[in-house]
């Protein structure tokens, strides 16, 4: 398969061919989601929740991003890797925002940055377009500002919401933006927005009608001790239990010295060993 590029991605929504999206934080995991055929690695502040074990996204810093977006990129050949720029590192100015998206892409080795929010944000989306860095935009539940919105609740329900929020995703659009995420909408929006854009959309929670969908690495795979239930999420393994099963067998192995077996084990030449000992 050839590199996924913006261009190829467009042309995906065109020919209404979902896009799909996971997201990576480390080797391995990035290297099995482009083997099962994932178009887009997001590299995801989530990584504050389902890594680092946050209750928000707030402590992920451009250093975590840099580290992670890192790794995932060069594991990878084909998937188009996507990193988020993290909380308060694009609202300081052009200039700021340029020298943090310039880390990402530089040390990251990533192929474009993923920003939160609307209105607020065009003039750093037209500086990184500009700069020649794609732009994946991020509208709905922008879980960065989760301490403004109050909740991790789905967004633009009534219609004055729901008119703020396609004004925005074409505002997007029109800064260069080559994508935007729809997390927590109704379905109904995210099927006006998807139609009016020619962009394509991401969905999360966003239900059938986006040009493709995303889901967090872990969530998909229940990688966690207590998966907490969410309705927009379908869990297509029970990794955690498969995990804590395969741990508890070798904790049990080492304490009734049953591993290692004469198989995982090496030894000295006789000769060497007569040497040794006599
Ligand atoms: O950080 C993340 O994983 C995301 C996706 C859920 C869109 O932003
Ligand atoms: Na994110």
């Amino acid at each position: 398969r050839k590199p996924v590029t913006t261009t190829r991605l467009r042309a995906m929504k065109s020919k209404g061919e979902p896009i799909a999206v996971v997201t990576a934080y480390d080797y391995p995991s990035a290297q099995l989601a482009e083997a099962a055929g994932a178009d887009v690695l997001l590299v995801g502040d989530s990584l504050g929740n389902v890594v680092q074990g946050r209750e928000t996204t707030l402590s992920v810093t451009l250093d975590h991003i840099v580290y992670h977006a890192e790794i995932v990129s060069r594991a990878v050949k084909t998937p188009f890797v996507v990193a988020d720029l993290p909380f308060a590192t694009y609202h300081g100015g052009v200039d700021a925002t340029l020298a943090n998206v310039a880390r990402v892409m530089r040390e990251g080795g990533v192929k474009a940055v993923k920003l939160e929010g609307g209105n607020e944000i065009l003039p750093a989306v037209r500086a990184a377009v500009g700069a020649g860095v794609p732009v994946m935009g991020h509208l709905g539940l922008t879980p960065q500002s989760v301490h403004v919105i109050g909740g991790y609740k789905v967004q633009g329900k009534q219609s004055a919401a729901a008119e703020k929020l396609l004004d925005e995703a074409l505002r997007l659009e029109e800064a260069g933006a080559f994508a935007i995420v729809l997390e927590l909408v109704t379905d109904e929006l995210a099927a006006k927005v998807t139609e009016r854009l020619s962009i394509p959309t991401i969905g999360i929670g966003s239900g059938k009608s986006c040009d493709g969908q995303v889901l967090v690495f872990h969530d998909i795979l229940q990688y966690e001790l207590d998966p907490m239930a969410k309705k927009f999420v379908k869990a297509y393994a029970n990794v955690g239990a498969v995990v804590k099963e395969a741990i508890r067998e070798y904790v049990a192995d080492v304490k009734q010295r049953s591993f290692p077996e004469e198989r995982h084990t090496f030894h000295m030449e006789e000769a060497d060993l007569q040497r040794l000992y006599g």
